[in-house]
């Protein structure tokens, strides 16, 4: 049996063709991340024992008694002269690294196989940023071997063999259709990737390199040299003594690899360190001239940090860290701050050597995340402060980690195998924090942020410069009060300029910060566990509050807990440069696994109307020749053409 999926797109106007996508076919069970699992004991047992549907709640902090709930933003209405502006960012900022081990599970098995609710997912966030970036790799990357085929046509396996890397992730077998995923999945979602080369030992294995430069051409946004190295010694990698300037070395070493292959064209897209910041601090790295060693072979400065870890659980490495008592320190911005801390300077360097400063993978607790935080509304709004804060500090982007069924902090995890018949998707509340930051950065290139915080930690804020004048204000809340009690008051003043006659609020609410259902952005939500498509459902909902001109103020009520994004214009107008593109997906499959055709969702979609763009009525699923040269990008894929108005469309039919 076929889950056929039918997929139309109009990335730029430009193509209008759909594409056969096959998707959610059992199939062999790749591997998690973690090869060993830990039941929390509070658990209510569901449909499937793994972490990524945990149902922990743990008990919000109380808020403090005397907590200040009114504050004043001053803030200048043009970005001339405004203390510690940002660089300016993208709407990509926040991306996701997806562990090479089960790129399978979330991506699709292979070129023709790829998975339709993953499209939609990254579809949102092009609508709103103009595409997304994903790295592909982890632990699992140092271990990767290249294979000519894989049973099945599957595009990576988990290693049969006993041979089991020391992290206990098992080694990933990879064939060429790894790219040609990533390939088919870039020609219809603007999903540019980053890749790694093993770095387990300096035998080097190239091919990665080889393939993902012949396959993903521009798609291809750099290679990683090198993963965590810092931990190699520790996980017994490398021998005792190994330090920086052995990594250092290393590096020299697999730059005259790549130079002496003739099979890899570009030899400038090297991303490194890439420390964990445990043993290794980055100033330990930067002794040995890394930087300006190898600026010419980089496209990026790299980092990869964890706050917290559940390593004692997983692995009985380390001490036990309590959740409950751990959760508080995820509910404050002073977690952001003391993040982006050990990186100042590093991301000074970087600005200084042109290079962007990349948190390359993240989440909130390394070793499979915390049951009860990781995957809370709290964790999203932890994630939202942590992205905005690292884009404060001049960050130029941060991937959050993707693991296997065995984790909690996934931004999105695919049913288990054994119940794609009747469980959809589940969306992780971090998911939601890439989506406003898309939203926040948008399409322009041109943003710019700071940081505003002055009412305390438990209530940061952000202004948000776009083309350099004053466009958005981020307001949190990260207090958790039912009563109202600390619900906060943040007043708007511009200077040079004037407040708006009114502010368009989106809010992004949940009704606790220990909560892991019905997280809404702007009214909408993408649906509980089991129930994601990847399309945001219900009505968008967004708050227009009048502002005080003669007083030159607005004032903008968040409640506890919540986040606010102000925007100082009407975010439905769309201006000519930042046309919006429509990504629908429909559904028609088996049994629970069902969504039909909703032409108001399609009317509604970005504040748009998608009758006028989409020409519903003439969808045709007619195979069309001429179809030669996508057949050609996608190899292996059916191409059917057909004649759509400008908004995409994803239809997935049963077929036997
Ligand atoms: C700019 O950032 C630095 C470092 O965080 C801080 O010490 C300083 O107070 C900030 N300046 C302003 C005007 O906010
Ligand atoms: C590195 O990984 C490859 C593939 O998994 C393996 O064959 C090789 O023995 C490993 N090298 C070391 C030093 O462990
Ligand atoms: C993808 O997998 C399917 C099912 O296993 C197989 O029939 C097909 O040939 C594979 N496609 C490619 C391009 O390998
Ligand atoms: C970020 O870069 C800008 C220059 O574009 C600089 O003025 C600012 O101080 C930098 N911020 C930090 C935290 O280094
Ligand atoms: C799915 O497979 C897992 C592991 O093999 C098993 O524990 C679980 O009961 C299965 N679930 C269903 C619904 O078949
Ligand atoms: C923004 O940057 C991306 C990546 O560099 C580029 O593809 C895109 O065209 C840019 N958008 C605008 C509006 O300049
Ligand atoms: C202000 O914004 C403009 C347009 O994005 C940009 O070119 C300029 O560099 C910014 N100026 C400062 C001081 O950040
Ligand atoms: C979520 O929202 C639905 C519909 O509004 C409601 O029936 C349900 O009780 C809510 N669930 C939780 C856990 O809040
Ligand atoms: C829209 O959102 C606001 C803020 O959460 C809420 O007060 C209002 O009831 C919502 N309106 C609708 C129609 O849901």
């Amino acid at each position: 049996m076929l889950l056929t999926a039918l997929l139309g797109l109009s990335i730029l106007g430009a193509v209008r063709a759909q594409v056969t996508v096959y998707g959610q076919i059992p199939y062999g069970q790749t591997s998690a991340a973690f090869a060993t699992s830990t039941r929390d004991p509070n658990a209510t047992p569901t449909a499937t024992t793994n972490n990524a549907y945990d149902e922990t709640r743990l008990i919000p902090p109380t808020p403090p008694e005397d907590y200040s709930l009114a504050f004043t933003l001053n803030l200048q209405a043009a970005n001339t002269s405004v203390p510690n502006l940002s660089i300016l960012q993208h709407g990509t900022f926040y991306g996701f690294s997806i562990e090479m081990s089960v790129v399978t599970q979330l991506m699709g098995k292979n070129s023709s196989h790829i998975k339709v609710p993953f499209l939609n997912l990254m579809g949102l966030l092009q609508q709103r940023s103009g595409g997304v970036h994903i790295r592909v790799g982890g632990n699992t990357q140092d271990f990767a071997v290249y294979v000519d085929e894989l049973e099945n046509g599957e595009a990576t396996a988990k290693e049969k063999s006993d041979l089991k890397n020391p992290t206990l992730t098992p080694a990933v077998l990879y064939t060429k259709e790894l790219f040609h995923l990533a390939a088919s999945i870039s020609s219809l979602v603007n999903v540019r990737w980053y890749f790694g080369i093993p770095f387990n030992d300096t035998n080097w294995r190239l091919q990665i390199a080889e393939h993902s430069q012949a396959i993903l051409g521009d798609n291809l946004l750099g290679l990683q040299g090198g993963n965590e190295p810092d931990y190699y010694l520790s996980h017994g990698h490398r021998q005792e003594g190994y330090g920086p300037f052995d990594y250092f070395g290393e590096f020299a070493d697999l730059i005259n690899a790549i130079d002496a292959n003739p099979n890899i064209p570009v030899k400038n897209m090297l991303i490194g360190p890439s420390l964990a910041s445990g043993p290794w601090s980055p100033e330990m790295m930067w002794e040995t001239d890394f930087i300006n060693a190898y600026k010419d072979n980089l496209v990026a400065i790299t980092m990869e940090h964890y706050p917290s870890n559940n390593c004692f659980v997983q692995f009985g490495v380390g001490s036990f860290v309590d959740p409950q008592r751990t959760f508080p320190q995820f509910l404050t911005h002073q977690s952001a701050l003391n993040l982006v801390e050990p990186y100042r300077h590093t991301s000074n360097l970087a600005r200084e050597a042109e290079r962007p400063f990349i948190m390359f993978e993240t989440n909130s607790a390394t070793c499979g995340g915390l049951p009860g935080i990781s995957d809370s509304f709290g964790a999203a709004l932890w994630a939202l402060d942590y992205g905005l804060t690292m884009a404060a500090t001049n960050f130029s982007g941060a991937l959050l980690h993707v693991g296997g069924q065995n984790v909690y902090y996934n931004p999105f995890t695919a049913p288990p195998t054994n119940q794609t018949a009747f469980n959809q998707w589940t969306v992780g509340a971090v998911y939601y924090a890439t989506l406003i930051t898309a939203e926040i950065f948008g399409r322009s290139n041109q943003s710019q942020i700071v940081d505003t915080t002055n009412n305390g930690l438990l209530t940061p804020s952000y202004a948000i410069y776009d083309r350099g004048q004053l466009s958005k204000v981020a307001l949190f809340n990260f207090m958790d009060d039912p009563s109202g009690a600390h619900d906060i008051t943040g007043t708007i003043t511009v200077e040079g300029g004037q407040v708006p006659p009114e502010v368009h609020v989106k809010y992004f609410e949940a009704e606790s910060v220990a909560v892991k259902t019905n997280l809404t952005w702007a009214g909408q939500t993408l649906g509980n566990k089991f129930k994601v498509d990847g399309r945001l459902k219900g009505d968008l909902n967004i708050t227009i509050i009048p502002c005080d001109q003669n007083a030159n103020v607005c004032r903008v009520p968040v409640r506890a807990p919540s986040f606010a994004l102000v925007h100082l214009n009407d975010p439905t107008k769309v201006d000519e440069d930042d046309l919006p593109i429509t990504f629908q997906t429909t559904a028609f499959t088996k049994t629970i696994n069902t969504a039909t055709v909703d032409p108001e969702v399609l009317a509604t979609s970005n504040g748009q109307s998608g009758k006028e763009r989409s020409k519903l009525g003439s969808t045709s699923f007619g195979s069309v020749s001429g179809a030669q040269g996508l057949h050609a990008l996608l190899p292996g894929v059916t191409v059917l053409l057909a004649m759509m108005g400008g908004a995409g469309m994803v239809m997935m039919a049963l077929t036997r």
